[in-house]
């Protein structure tokens, strides 16, 4: 029985996973290599750090640990003008709804973000109270695939995590969702989250039958 739903924020309540990328690119580009949207396929999930760890790998530039906390703050700080710019229309479609008519249900809905942005982000978009519990990446110690953030999204709600139902568009939260015990829902490509108990394209149109499990 499904008492409990936790979202991921970035790609599945709003669309911020374009601006990572167009971040992430910017970052690459000035290192002097390119950065692809397949490439940034396998960023999604993961926390700043571990990004750019990838980046690096990916660029095959070894830089020392103070550079790499620098080049970590540089992107960030350009993903930071285009979410502090955001409104309610970047809500992804049905998003909102779907929240809308969990609450009317008396589920519990949380946020579990590998993200240290998250709270700029829903005021942003103006959500912040639609949501019991935040578990965003200033609140765990280990990132997605690692269950952690949605563990304490559940202790959090006071629900068993037998009882949760995680929706993720990123392969290392579907991971992460797995690992905690919960159903895992796909938003976005069956390639990419073809672990997950059920996958749908978007959050558009959504009904309670979803939870069906
Ligand atoms: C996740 C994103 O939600 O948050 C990742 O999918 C991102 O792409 C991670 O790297 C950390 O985000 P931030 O905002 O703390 O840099
Ligand atoms: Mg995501």
């Amino acid at each position: 029985n499904v008492k409990a739903c936790i979202f991921d924020l970035d790609g599945v309540i709003v669309d911020t996973a374009k601006y990572h990328y167009l971040a992430w690119k910017r970052l690459a580009n000035e290192l002097g290599f390119d950065f692809t949207e397949k490439d940034n396929e396998r960023l999604k999930g993961v926390s700043r750090m571990e990004s750019l760890e990838i980046l690096l790998e990916i660029g095959q530039v070894e830089v020392d640990e103070k550079t790499k906390v620098e080049l970590a703050e540089k992107k960030n700080g350009w993903y930071r003008e285009y979410i502090t710019k955001m409104d309610e229309s970047e809500i992804l479609p049905g998003a909102k709804e779907f929240i809308e008519t969990l609450k009317e249900n008396n589920f519990k809905v949380a946020i579990g973000s590998s993200s240290k942005n998250t709270m700029t982000i829903l005021e942003s978009i103006n959500m912040v109270d639609y949501f019991d519990a935040i578990i965003d990446g200033n609140k765990i110690t280990k990132a997605k695939p690692e269950p952690e953030v949605f563990l304490l999204g559940a202790e959090a709600l006071g629900i068993n995590p037998k009882e949760c139902v995680v929706f993720e568009d990123a392969k290392a939260g579907i991971e992460a969702a797995k690992r905690a015990g919960m159903f895992a829902i796909g938003v976005g490509s069956p390639e990419i989250l073809k672990d997950a108990d059920k996958i749908i394209p978007s959050m558009k149109n959504l009904t309670l039958d979803i939870l069906d499990f």
